[in-house]
This record gives structure tokens, C-alpha cells and sequence, in this order.
């Protein structure tokens, strides 16, 4: 994720006895609305979507009418969606009533302010709309551009603020929403949304869907291509191509369990099912916590369930995120940080304490590596953010993920687990369907948890983690004992031992990563050769494997595995890896040309989400790779 700098997240006193006030009154002041929403919400807001659309392929636009159910809290003249180039064809109050309209662009990267003038007793209003095919929320791809390369698909992406490229909405994750769909799409076809799901395909291709529990516009996901589905559990399954739908059912196996875990510390799910649907790889996202159906990339499909911690990820967010939401964006650990607090507890109770540990220490050094580049002093090292406008695209790093989980930790060493999972258990009930500021969830903590013991307050330390940057004091240590063994034989093959006789024996996926991510930067080109004729890394199946490996294939110019390094870069979309690997290509000369020429291929198979970060790595412009010299 990209780094952006802020200016300050300090809060001064006076700022913040007026931030309580308001959260007595329950009001919003200035500091928890939402800065990437026109809307209005305190005045006139939506409380249901009744969406009719058809999606074309051939033109690649969705169009139809977006029905809205309304409450004009203020009895006011206008009411304010976000839109995003979409084009708004009429707009109607009430069965059919003509009314006026007007949109326009007026911050950067927001879209266009969509108002439209109704009635102080105005309950529905009628957008008919349809969307353009350069929507940064939607991706099109062609037949060739999937797995079974016979049919197109169609996936949206609307985190954190994309779905008004979609759909006209209020798009702020403090304004819920319940929907029903109808959805056209070709025949040969099959559509997904996050809510109530078709399980076969049926002739028509018109798909009815029902979301009943009210969800944020960022929730909001559609899928559309030729994929079946299959049964997990009594309520969990899969979507995916045919041929690869057997793989990943075997892959999520766990998942039964692992919602037992969840509802066993923080609740009963609310959501009814819980399916995945495996997108093609462009996906830019690792995995999208769609309510009811994660949206996941083919690359965590190892074959061994290594990399399952994702859906433990995306699962838990049906507690901290989709159930408890951040009310604003600058609050995005609220989401983020509990889940990656949750998914740790998941996995420690399925594997044990010595393998989630190995996932924290991963976690923890990326967050070093994030610190050291940012630098500890940047403000966007707050969990508390203050994206001031800045696109929360580039904004939204992996302090959120790792800084706020950490500080769940130490709440939950200082209290004892058993006293921190009931805090947490009751939080999740006691604000389900709700919004939550930072400020608000110390105070909650405060109240609840906290008590008034002025020793546990100082030792939990609230104010440096919340609002301060940097790492606190008392961060825990993160050790792992299983990588201290791997380190053990890094150490041996560098003092010039052969690979063959270090011992991997019983090595998982994070052994290797870590293995991987430690060896020394600069290598001989026999040690490099040694190291891959050992361990077939170039052929390695796993996509974690293989993306920490190619960064010593670039940095050494083992030009011997480029064409698999192409083959990977134009086949994978996943933001995640394709950062750090053209980064890497981007240092010397000849590999930026490598990159460059590669990219030319690869950039069509890319989400604009992926392609707009690598066009800022490369310097890439629309004409071509013309930028290096
Ligand atoms: N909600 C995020 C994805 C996201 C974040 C999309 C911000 C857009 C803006 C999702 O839950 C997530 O964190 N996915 C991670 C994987 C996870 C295991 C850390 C990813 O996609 O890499
Ligand atoms: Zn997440």
C-alpha cells in the first residue's frame, strides 16, 4: 500500500473536550465526518436501495435505475449522492414525479457531487443512470483474461470510496443501507452480489438479490462470469471456475472451523452464510470482505492451505469491519486492526501458538520496514489518521493492519484474554449495524474496561498508541521460535555451507518467506544458481514463494528466470506482490527496460487500482513506455 505524508495527528486539548461533547450529544462534529462523502447525512439520508440494472458486456457499461428510500431527517429542499463518471440519465421522486438535478465535479479523485431537489415529505427517489467504461470501480475482462478463457467476466471493487463509480450513492461508511437487486447479464452467465446468492445458473440470466442487514456503499460487490459453486459446510461454499471450484473447496476446508471460533469468542455470525467466490487474477486485492461472499484472488490457492490466514482475515471482518464499521476513513484501523487481531486468534486456535507467531513476526517486520520508510516521527503512523483529502487510496497503509492489532495485544495482555475477549464479545453486539470512531471506541474502553484503574490506563498507554506516530514504548516484543531455527541455517548457508545440507525439513510456506526474506541481498551468481537448483524455487507454486524469491532473481539479474518473472507479472494483478516486484526492477537501467517492456504487456490484464500504482513506480504514461531515457 502507498505511504502518504500529513500533516499533523496531534490533537490538542480543546479539540478534544469538544470531540466529547459531541460524542455525548451523538452529534457529529467536524472530526467525525466523513471528508470523502458529499453527502449530507445529518439532513437527508438513504435507507434503502432498490437497484434494477442490466450489465453489457459489449459496451461495457451497467445501466438501470437505482431506487432509493430515503429519510429527509431535515425536512429539506435537496438531497446529495456521490457519483463518479457516471452518467445520470433522469432522476424522479415518489412513482414518477419529475424533479431537477445537477451534477459536478468539485474535489479531485471525489467524483461529481450529484443534488437533487425534493420535498420535505419525499420518501423514494429514482436515479436512472448508467456507468462509464473506464468506472475505476468495475473491471471487464475479456474471455482470455480468465482461468477457463471462454467467458468474460465482470468484478467491482468498491473500497474504500469507488462504489459511486457504480452505482449513484451516499458513500460513506457511516451511512448504512439495506438493497434488493435485480440484475440482467448474458445468458451463458452467472451473477453474484453481496447479499443472498443464486447457487445455479438459471436461463434468463435476471438474478434477484436481498441484503436485509443494512450495509455501508463500500459493501456494496457484483460479480458477473461463468463460475458454479460448491458446498463447504452447512453454510459456507465456494464460486469459482469449474475447473478450479474442487481446489478450492479443498483449500478452505477449514473455514466450518474457523467460524466456530469466531462465534465462539465474539458472537453469533448475523450474516446468515458465508460463501467465497475466487476472482480471476487481476484481482488487485489479496481478499474483500464483501458481506456474505469474500471476494478472493486465486493466489492464496497453494494446494497445502498455507495461505488460508486471508480468509481467517476476510471472515473476521464480518465482526470488525462489515458489523462494527469505521466511521470515517481516517478510522480505518478500527476495521482493520481488530481483524488482524481477530484472524491471529483464529489462527493460533486452529494452529497453534508457534505458527501464528510466525504470521505476527511477518506482520511485524513489514510494519518495520513501513516505519523505517515513512519514518517514525510521520503522522500517518497514528492509528488515528488525518487524511486532510488526500486520495485514502494512497493513504491507507499497513499501520492500520499491524499498529492496531498490536495495540489489541497489549490491551489483552494487560486485562488477561478471558476479561478482553467478554470486552470485545459485548462491543461487537452492544454497536452491531454501527459506526465507530476511534474516539468513540476509547471512550468505550475507557468506560468499560479501563474503569478509572489509573495504573492499567498508564500502562495500556492509549494516547500513544490512538494519537501518537511511531511505536509505543510498551510494544510487546515479536518473536518467533520456529524462525529462530530458520535463521539458524541462514546463517549456515552464508558462512558457506551447501543448500542441500541445510535442514528444511518440515518448513511451511512462512519458513520459506522468512528464509526468502532474509538471505542476503547481494548473491554470486553460483550461489544464486545453487539456491534454486536445491530448492526449484523459480518453479515454485506458491504465490508468496515465488514473489519473495523473484526479488533476489532481479536484484542478482538472474536473467535465467525472467520469462518466469514475466510470465508471473502479466498473469497476477494482486497490488501486493506487483509493487515491491517492479520497485525492485525499477532501481538499475536494464531491468527498468525489462520492467517497462513487460509492463507494456501486462498492463491491460491490470485493475486501474493496480495500474495506477505501477504507473507511478515506472513513470508510465498513456503513450507508452516513453518516460526512461
Ligand atoms: N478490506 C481490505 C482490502 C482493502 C483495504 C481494499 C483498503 C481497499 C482499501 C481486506 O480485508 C484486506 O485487508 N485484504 C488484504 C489481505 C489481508 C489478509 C491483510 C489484502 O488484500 O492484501
Ligand atoms: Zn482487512
Amino acid at each position: 500500500m502507498g505511504i502518504a505524508i500529513f500533516s499533523s495527528c496531534e490533537i490538542n486539548n480543546e479539540e478534544k473536550q469538544l470531540d466529547e461533547m459531541s460524542l455525548m450529544l451523538n452529534v457529529d462534529s467536524g472530526r467525525y465526518a466523513d471528508e470523502y462523502t458529499y453527502a449530507q447525512k445529518e439532513k437527508a439520508v438513504i435507507t434503502h436501495l432498490d437497484l434494477d440494472i442490466k450489465v453489457d458486456f459489449s459496451n461495457k457499461t451497467i445501466s438501470g435505475l437505482a431506487s432509493f428510500t430515503i429519510n429527509n431527517k431535515t425536512r429539506t429542499d435537496k438531497i446529495i449522492f456521490d457519483t463518479k463518471s457516471l452518467n445520470i440519465e433522469n432522476v424522479t421522486l415518489g412513482t414518477d414525479e419529475k424533479t431537477k438535478f445537477s451534477y459536478k465535479g468539485e474535489k479531485e479523485f471525489m467524483g461529481e457531487k450529484l443534488e437533487i431537489e425534493i420535498k420535505p415529505e419525499t420518501e423514494k427517489v429514482n436515479i436512472y443512470y448508467s456507468t462509464s467504461p473506464k468506472a475505476i470501480a468495475l473491471q471487464w475482462l475479456s474471455p482470455q483474461q480468465t482461468v477457463e478463457k471462454e467467458h468474460p467476466f465482470l468484478y467491482t471493487q468498491s473500497e474504500p470510496t469507488l462504489a459511486r463509480s457504480w452505482i449513484p450513492i451516499q458513500d460513506s461508511p457511516g451511512i448504512r443501507f439495506t438493497y434488493n437487486a435485480k440484475v440482467t447479464v448474458p445468458k451463458d452467465l452467472m451473477a453474484v452480489m453481496s447479499a443472498t446468492n443464486p447457487k445455479t445458473k438459471n436461463d434468463q440470466g435476471v438474478y434477484h438479490f436481498e441484503m436485509k442487514q443494512p450495509v455501508p456503499a463500500y459493501l456494496m460487490a457484483l460479480a458477473v462470469g461463468d463460475f458454479v459453486f460448491k458446498p463447504i459446510g452447512e453454510r459456507t461454499g465456494v464460486y469459482a471456475a469449474k475447473s478450479m471450484v474442487e481446489a478450492a473447496v479443498y483449500e478452505f476446508g477449514e473455514l466450518e472451523q474457523m467460524m466456530a471460533v469466531v462465534e465462539k469468542l465474539y458472537g453469533a455470525y448475523r450474516w446468515d452464510r458465508y460463501d467465497l467466490i475466487v476472482l480471476p487474477p487481476s484481482f488487485p486485492f489479496g481478499g474483500m470482505e464483501n458481506p456474505k461472499i469474500t471476494f478472493a484472488t486465486p493466489t492464496i490457492i497453494a494446494g497445502d492451505r498455507s495461505l488460508v490466514s486471508l480468509v481467517a482475515h476476510e471472515l473476521s471482518h464480518s465482526w470488525s469491519g462489515n458489523l462494527v464499521t469505521s466511521a470515517t476513513w481516517n478510522d480505518f484501523w478500527i476495521n482493520e486492526g481488530f481483524t488482524v487481531y481477530l484472524e491471529r486468534r483464529i489462527m493460533e486456535e486452529i494452529y497453534g501458538k508457534s505458527y501464528t507467531d510466525m504470521l505476527r513476526l511477518i506482520g511485524f517486520q513489514d510494519l518495520e520496514q513501513t516505519l523505517l520508510l515513512m519514518g517514525k516521527e510521520n503522522p500517518a503512523s497514528c492509528l488515528k489518521l488525518q487524511l486532510n483529502g488526500v486520495d485514502p487510496d494512497h493513504a491507507l497503509t499497513d499501520i492500520a493492519y499491524e499498529k492496531g492489532a498490536l495495540f489489541l495485544q497489549v490491551i489483552e495482555e494487560e486485562v488477561g484474554r478471558v476479561a478482553f475477549d467478554k470486552f470485545l464479545k459485548t462491543y461487537f453486539d452492544k454497536f452491531a449495524f454501527q459506526s465507530m470512531s476511534s474516539e468513540q471506541f476509547v471512550e468505550y474502553l475507557k468506560e468499560t474496561l479501563i474503569k478509572g484503574d489509573k495504573e492499567l490506563e498508564k500502562n495500556i498507554d492509549i494516547d500513544a498508541w490512538v494519537f501518537q506516530s511511531g511505536l509505543p514504548q510498551n510494544c510487546p516484543p515479536v518473536r518467533s521460535e520456529r524462525f529462530e531455527l530458520v535463521d539458524v541455517e541462514i546463517e549456515n548457508w552464508i558462512r558457506g555451507a551447501d543448500a542441500a545440507t541445510l535442514n528444511t525439513k518440515g518448513w511451511t510456506t512462512h519458513e520459506w518467506l522468512h528464509f526468502l526474506r532474509h538471505l542476503p541481498r547481494e548473491m554470486s551468481s553460483d550461489h544464486i544458481k545453487e539456491l534454486d537448483a536445491t530448492f526449484d524455487l523459480s518453479n515454485s507454486t506458491n504465490s508468496e514463494i515465488i514473489a519473495a524469491w523473484f526479488i533476489h532473481v532481479i536484484n542478482n539479474n538472474y536473467t535465467q528466470s525472467y520469462d518466469k518473472l514475466e510470465q508471473f507479472l502479466i498473469s497476477v494483478g494482486r497490488r501486493k506482490f506487483l509493487s515491491p516486484l517492479y520497485k525492485e526492477m525499477a532501481r538499475t537501467k536494464a531491468n527498468k527496460l525489462t520492467a517497462l517492456k513487460i509492463y507494456k504487456k501486462a498492463r491491460p490484464n491490470y485493475h486501474t487500482i493496480s495500474a495506477g500504482t505501477i504507473d507511478a513506480i515506472l513513470g508510465w504514461n498513456e503513450a507508452g513506455y516513453l518516460s526512461h531515457d
